[in-house]
């Protein structure tokens, strides 16, 4: 597949050469359509998502109220702390016109005329070029007021994080911006309703926004019959672990997983089996080894698998692989990130991280396998928002499918094979 939002020509963050192949060219476009015309063609498109959820972001468009006094905000989300996942920072990199293109497309469709641009806080090579990015198209007409002589005027400010993985959360992230706690929000009220600064407001991930220019450009029917069908257009794929090949693979949506491990990311070196992946960053359900035939990286068929497509950073791990020692390390980051407000969380994401820990020192016991179940499901769907599952998920899926693992080191009750994690 032509590669669409990762192109391979030299310096194309650079806005002369992001123009001469056409760069801005959709945002003319755009420009000379209806607003609710760019937000058709958005939902027919049949895009998705790329921040989780895999949420139809033309519909999400349309939950915008169209009369209100109120300005209204978007939030583009490029706060990418999961682990396993690094691609929204190739498209800070390579591409950034694509994504201020498409940003400004989306206010242009929702009557939005200020964007902000949320941006990890550890990235600040990328925090410096987004910027550099902004500056130019400021200069060149493409942001700001009346852009490219229409009636038609928006800002995009760039936002730094502070190193928070909740500040991704999107009402976290509005209260970020908004100089407060990264808490985040009770819902309802939902950010189209009640946002940023209580005015409605969109939430969309970088690699999201960046297809929409693809999209007005080439056409819905075009873009839609890209790769899956019910998921369809170029994703971002971030492999890492033990492949020979680790990077973000630009790929259509609905590749087998095996296809992306050994095509793409050059197999497992010293051509050792697969003992399990991680297959959308770290909250998606683990998959085991031997259940990867016919996997593909599309949300149909990850559901079906009894995983998610999450943030598409696939994470590889060979047969020799110590997986107690990956679900203790997965808890205590969720340990630490949990920004304490629920009960279930703050306690459960704790416990669950201790008693891991108690697993690495080969100090677990029968019991305690279903104690870590029990806990993890009393996480699951009882929190303000997704982190709570984001850290009962991998528990869940590790114990119902590498219970053996578990039940192997209890029997052994070895001293442990590396430290406990949080010594
Ligand atoms: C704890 C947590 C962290 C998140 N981090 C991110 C993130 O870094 N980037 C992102 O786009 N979405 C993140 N999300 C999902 C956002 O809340 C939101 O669903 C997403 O930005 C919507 O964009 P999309 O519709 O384009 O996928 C996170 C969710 C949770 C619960």
């Amino acid at each position: 597949m032509e590669r669409l939002i990762l192109p391979d020509i030299k310096d194309l963050h650079k806005l002369d050469v992001y123009e001469a192949h056409g760069g801005y060219s959709a945002l003319r476009k755009a420009l000379g359509m209806k607003p609710e015309e760019v937000t058709d063609e958005v939902k027919k498109s049949n895009l998705r998502g790329r921040g989780g959820a895999c949420f139809p972001t033309g519909l999400k468009w349309t939950f915008m109220p169209k009369q209100t006094n109120k300005p209204k905000y978007l939030c583009v989300n490029g706060d990418e702390s999961e682990p396993g996942t690094f691609k929204d920072r190739q498209i800070f990199e390579f591409n950034p016109h694509l994504l201020i293109e498409g940003t400004i497309i989306a206010c242009y469709a929702m009557g939005i005329t200020t964007a902000y641009l949320y941006i990890r806080g550890e990235y600040g090579k990328w925090i410096r070029m987004m910027q550099k990015a902004v500056d130019d198209a400021y200069a060149k007409g493409y942001i700001g007021k009346n852009i490219l002589g229409t009636e038609f005027s928006t800002e995009l400010v760039i936002h730094k994080g502070a190193g928070a993985y909740i500040c991704g959360e999107e009402s976290a992230l509005m209260n970020s911006i908004e100089g407060e706690r990264g808490y985040p929000r009770v819902k309802p009220p939902f950010p189209a309703q009640y946002g940023l600064w209580g005015c409605p407001t969109t939430i969309n991930n970088v690699e999201t926004i960046s297809n929409v220019p693809i999209i007005i450009n080439r056409g819905w029917e075009w873009y839609s019959k890209i790769g899956a069908p019910k998921h369809p257009g170029p994703i971002l794929v971030g492999v890492s672990g033990h492949v020979n090949k680790p990077g973000v693979y630009e790929m259509p949506t609905g590749v087998p997983l095996l296809e992306i491990i050994y095509k793409y990311a050059g197999g497992v070196p010293g051509n050792k089996a697969i003992k399990a992946v991680i297959p959308g960053g770290s909250s998606t359900p683990i998959l085991r080894g031997d259940q990867l035939e016919g996997v593909c990286m599309d949300a149909d068929s990850m559901k079906a698998a009894g995983s998610a497509v999450g943030t598409a950073g696939l994470i590889v791990m060979d047969e020799d692989t110590d997986l107690i020692q990956v679900i203790a390390r997965i808890s205590k980051f969720y340990h630490h990130e949990s920004c304490g407000q629920c009960t279930p969380c703050r306690e459960g994401t704790g416990w669950l991280h201790k008693i891991l820990d108690r697993f690495v020192a080969g100090e677990g016991t029968k019991e305690d396998i279903d104690l870590l179940m029990e806990i993890a499901n009393n996480i699951e769907g009882n929190t303000i928002c997704a982190l709570g599952d984001a850290a009962a998920w991998p528990v869940q899926s590790m114990i119902r499918r590498f219970r053996d693992e578990f039940e192997r080191r209890v029997a052994r009750r070895t001293a442990p094979v590396v430290e406990a994690v949080s010594a």
